[in-house]
């Protein structure tokens, strides 16, 4: 391993836990054994246009039958951590009454695995797949679900708060409520602002009522929520645009943090949004800023805004990833900062980092350089934040695996592990071996010294 990657290892102290991250329904396939139900994907990829190869996650990587040989691969990364998503629908399938033993077998042994490899199971409760019989009911825009949400969730934390290293409620909610729901180009595919700030409020208080149903019953498990975050930049300095980034800013990281860490919705978001506020009950915001024992934050690129364009990345003009997201490293140490100096922050973690590249598998090889840059460049800016005084005390690769990226369907690759989708095949990625070089830098340096053999006498 060279010396720079050893310089990078020793940027990050004792206990610092490097993962790699999946969800269930980009991994699992198996969607319709063993008595899963639907979820609301499921529905979502059957809707001509809606998944850009036409494709879903019927099968995906079939990790549901090759749990074992999944959980060895993330061993051989000398991995510390795995970051997974539950299925609602494979463990409730009507996402309120009867449970399927068989769903949770399947999650007890994937649990038992890594913990037997000595990898800690950081367990997220909400990657996006809502059971469809919820969504028949309204789904995340009726309040019912947030009560449905805190039972299972309090089943999750009955049967795994003691083997789990963490229980993050949803992953992403700005994802969700705008792109599900306002967008409409993620499940379920609405579109509607009203109806996505409502949901954005009723997960946020799903988390809450978790919390508490969570604690209640001593589940020892730390608790916390999963945020995407990117610092948004104004497109000119032009005082119209200004005023955009500045309110994009508010609904995609003001609007969830101001909730979760002071409990409250900020004003100029409220003001614009005016109708299409969300009905917020007495009490509420009590109960979405219950205490966090940790936040994650998901970061990929920055996003530019301006009143020429809507809110995005930078597509051009820059170096880009297969995503068409610019490669933006120094982001990821203003947003940190930036958040540590706005809020009062509970132990960070970076539970998504990472980029798509199509490079492809040549004699036996991916020889992906350009990822490799992606992640150093990252960790490296991470470090500078751990280096100016934010808590940070992990980091997770996104990916472990390729694997279905949503409305894209298989035609983005975000595994630094390279997956053949006929034969099911797994090779790592220069990628993922440069990762396994930087954590055994980490353990390495940290390793108690053997002493000379004579030493003892
Ligand atoms: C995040 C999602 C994750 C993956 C990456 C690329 O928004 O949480 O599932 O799709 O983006």
């Amino acid at each position: 391993m060279s010396a720079e990657t050893r310089a990078l290892a020793a940027r990050f102290p004792r206990d610092f836990a490097w993962g790699v991250a999946t969800s269930a329904y980009q991994i699992e396939g198996a969607a319709h054994e063993d008595g899963r139900g639907d979820s609301i994907w499921d529905e979502f990829c059957r809707r001509p246009g809606t998944i850009k190869d036409g494709s879903n996650g019927d099968r995906a990587c079939d990790h549901y039958h090759r749990v074992d040989e999944d959980v060895a691969l993330i061993a051989s990364l000398h991995a510390h951590a795995y970051r997974f998503s539950i299925a609602w629908p494979r463990v409730q399938p009507l996402g309120e009454g009867a449970w399927n033993e068989k769903g949770f077998a399947f999650y007890d042994r994937l649990v038992d695995a890594l913990l037997a490899r000595g990898i800690a199971p950081y367990l997220t409760l909400y990657h996006w797949d809502l059971p469809q019989a919820l969504q028949d009911k309204g789904g995340w825009v009726s309040r019912d679900t947030t009560l449905r949400f805190a039972e299972y969730a309090a089943e999750i934390g009955r049967r795994f708060g003691d083997r789990a290293a963490s229980i993050a409620t949803h992953n992403e909610p700005w994802v969700v409520a705008v792109l599900g729901h306002q967008a409409g180009i993620f499940a379920p595919g609405l579109r509607s602002q009203k109806a996505a700030m409502q949901v954005a409020h009723h997960l946020l208080l799903s988390h809450g009522i978790a919390l508490d149903a969570l604690r209640s019953q001593g589940c020892r498990a730390p608790l916390g929520i999963v945020l995407n975050q990117s610092p948004i930049h104004a497109a000119t300095d032009s005082p119209e645009d200004m005023a955009k980034a500045r309110l994009d800013d508010g609904l995609t990281i003001r609007w969830y943090m101001d909730a979760l860490l002071r409990g409250q919705y900020p004003e100029d978001v409220l003001s614009f949004l005016g109708e299409d506020a969300p009905c917020v009950l007495e009490g509420d915001m009590d109960v979405i800023r219950r205490p966090l024992d940790f936040l994650g934050i998901n970061y990929y690129t920055r996003n530019v805004s301006g009143t020429g364009a809507p809110l995005g990345p930078v597509q051009s003009g820059k170096e880009v990833t297969d995503m068409g997201w610019e490669v933006f490293p120094a982001g990821l140490t203003e947003l940190l900062e930036r958040l540590h100096a706005d809020y009062r922050l509970p132990p960070i973690y970076i539970t998504e980092n990472g980029a798509a590249y199509a490079n492809r598998l040549v004699d036996g090889r991916v020889a992906d350089v350009d990822r490799i840059r992606y992640l150093r460049s990252h960790i490296a800016a991470m470090a500078d934040a751990l280096g100016a005084g934010v808590d940070v005390r992990g980091y997770f690769v996104w990916s472990l695996i390729d694997n279905f990226e949503w409305a894209d369907g298989y035609s983005k690759r975000f595994g630094i592990v390279h997956v053949d989708y006929e034969t099911q095949r797994r090779t790592l990625k220069d990628s993922a071996i440069w990762y396994r070089g930087l954590v055994g830098e980490h353990i390495g340096l940290h390793a108690p010294k053997v002493v000379g053999a004579d030493a003892g006498g």
